[in-house]
């Protein structure tokens, strides 16, 4: 199965040459945040760590060390696409760009597939943008400045039929089932969602539990930090599993 053959590539350190290109290139950029001097609102929503209803000014450094994937995941996410070949990406909440990237990333080394992602703040949009042109994945990546109820009933209206979703925003219970739901209309007939941080919080456990266990899901992989759910589109039994990255 391509998601267990990618944590186990990872896991292995299985890469090829351009793989290796790839993942440096992206992993670079990243490192060379700490020396921005920039600022950017940032809400507690997308920055957990925070605590409260916080809403400040914080350097977009900081920012990244608090609210991006790490580099384990972010290469987790570019196997995971290499696997999966994708055809259509969504994800939600691109901050300053970094999981996009790496996805980004797999899906050029594809050739094919395309990632849309959404975010509510614009200075982060901006500068997630600039990380995309940098990297040459503007034809890659496209960005959607706003909330994501709002997104999510757009695409449905246009119809869209994603077969790859990163869930990685609003890391609330209820929001987090809601985003779960909103999704169902623009999903392909075979999907992989992912979902980011399903340990963090009592409310976010409590969201991977109950999504996990319903009845459109015929896998699901607790991975510790994020959480894998497959839609395979027929009726089989319900499986679940735990794997680690390392
Ligand atoms: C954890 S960060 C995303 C990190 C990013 N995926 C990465 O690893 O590089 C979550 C982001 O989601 C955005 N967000 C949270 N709730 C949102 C909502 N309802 N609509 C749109 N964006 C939202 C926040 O502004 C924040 O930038």
């Amino acid at each position: 199965m391509p998601c267990f053959s990618a944590i186990d590539s990872v896991n292995k350190r299985i890469f090829s040459e351009r793989e290796r290109k790839w993942i440096e290139t992206v992993w670079r950029l990243q490192d060379e945040l700490p020396q921005s001097k920039k600022e950017a609102f940032a809400s507690n929503h997308g920055l957990p760590y925070l605590g409260g209803n916080v809403c400040r000014s914080l350097r977009l450094a900081e920012i990244a060390r608090i609210s991006s994937v790490t580099l384990l995941c972010g290469i987790f996410l570019f196997k995971l696409v290499r696997a999966l070949r994708p055809v259509l990406c969504l994800e939600l909440g691109t901050c300053i760009g970094v999981s996009a990237a790496y996805q980004g990333a797999g899906l050029e080394l594809n050739r094919r597939g395309k990632l849309l992602t959404v975010e509510k703040q614009r200075d982060l949009i901006v500068s997630a943008k600039k990380k995309f042109t940098r990297l040459k994945l503007n034809h890659r990546i496209a960005t959607k400045l706003g909330n994501f109820n709002s997104t999510l009933a757009d695409l449905a209206r246009e119809k869209k039929a994603f077969d790859f979703v990163f869930i990685d925003g609003h890391h609330e219970r209820d929001a987090t089932i809601s985003d779960f739901k909103s999704l169902q209309p623009i999903l392909a007939k075979q999907a992989v969602i992912i979902f980011d941080d399903i340990k963090w919080s009592k409310g976010m456990r409590e969201a991977w539990n109950i999504i996990k266990q319903d009845s459109r899901i015929a896998i699901d992989i607790d991975l510790g930090r994020m959480g894998i759910c497959i839609i395979e589109g027929t009726r089989s039994g319900k499986k679940s599993f735990n794997a680690i990255l390392k």
